[in-house]
């Protein structure tokens, strides 16, 4: 049996190859809209309670594995309660480091008994005209930490937000049971 708490705030830290768009979905995420030029790595954001659907604060982390160690992408993962593993639909290779790279480096750095929920994020969607959601089935069927799958595009806003939402209740209402036995910061 697992002994988590729920946290009093969430934090959402955001994975995957360069390129996929990690940075561009929290910034279509805050300012509503795209844009093609966005830095390397967003600052933490911290979303206050009264505007998250969950009434949560909320911190989301970007990653950047051209200006940060693979030591702090660790530490993050270590401080995160949930991990969104982005991938560009568009782009094969991104999918399969998902397994041969991303959630093995994942479980790596979760306790052993207790894993942290994965969302699977397929992002750019607006450059394909079919799902690739089956494909990811597998993924989830051989790791049950991952909690759900979502496609979505930074560009066109599409699932954005809804993202982030299903990334806040995976922390605050896990489909495993975990027992809460105290509160925790
Ligand atoms: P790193 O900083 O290298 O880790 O990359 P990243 O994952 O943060 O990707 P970033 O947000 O910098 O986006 C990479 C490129 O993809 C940029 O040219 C974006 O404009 C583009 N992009 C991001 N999201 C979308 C999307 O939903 N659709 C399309 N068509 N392009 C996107």
């Amino acid at each position: 049996m697992v002994y988590e708490a729920i946290p009093r705030t969430v934090r959402i830290i955001l994975l995957g190859e360069s390129g996929v768009g990690k940075t561009s979905l929290i910034l279509s995420l805050v300012t509503e809209e795209f844009t093609d030029h966005v830095p390397p790595k967003a600052e933490e954001i911290t979303i206050p309670a009264d505007v998250t659907p969950e009434q949560v604060p909320t911190n989301i982390v970007d990653i950047c594995l051209t200006e940060q160690t693979i030591e702090q992408v660790a530490e993050e993962i270590e401080k995160a309660h949930v991990i969104c593993i982005v991938f560009s639909v568009d782009k094969q290779d991104t999918l399969d480091k998902i397994t041969s790279y991303w959630l093995p480096f994942v479980r790596e750095h979760c306790p052993e008994d207790y894993r942290k929920p994965v969302i699977l994020v397929g992002n750019k969607i607006d450059l394909i005209d079919y799902s690739i959601i089956d494909n990811i089935w597998d993924i989830a069927e051989e790791y049950p930490e991952v909690d759900r799958c979502i496609e979505c595009s930074a560009k066109t806003l599409t699932n954005v937000s809804e993202m982030f939402y299903n990334a806040q209740k995976a922390v605050l209402h896990p489909i495993h049971p975990i027992y809460s036995i105290e509160e925790q910061e």
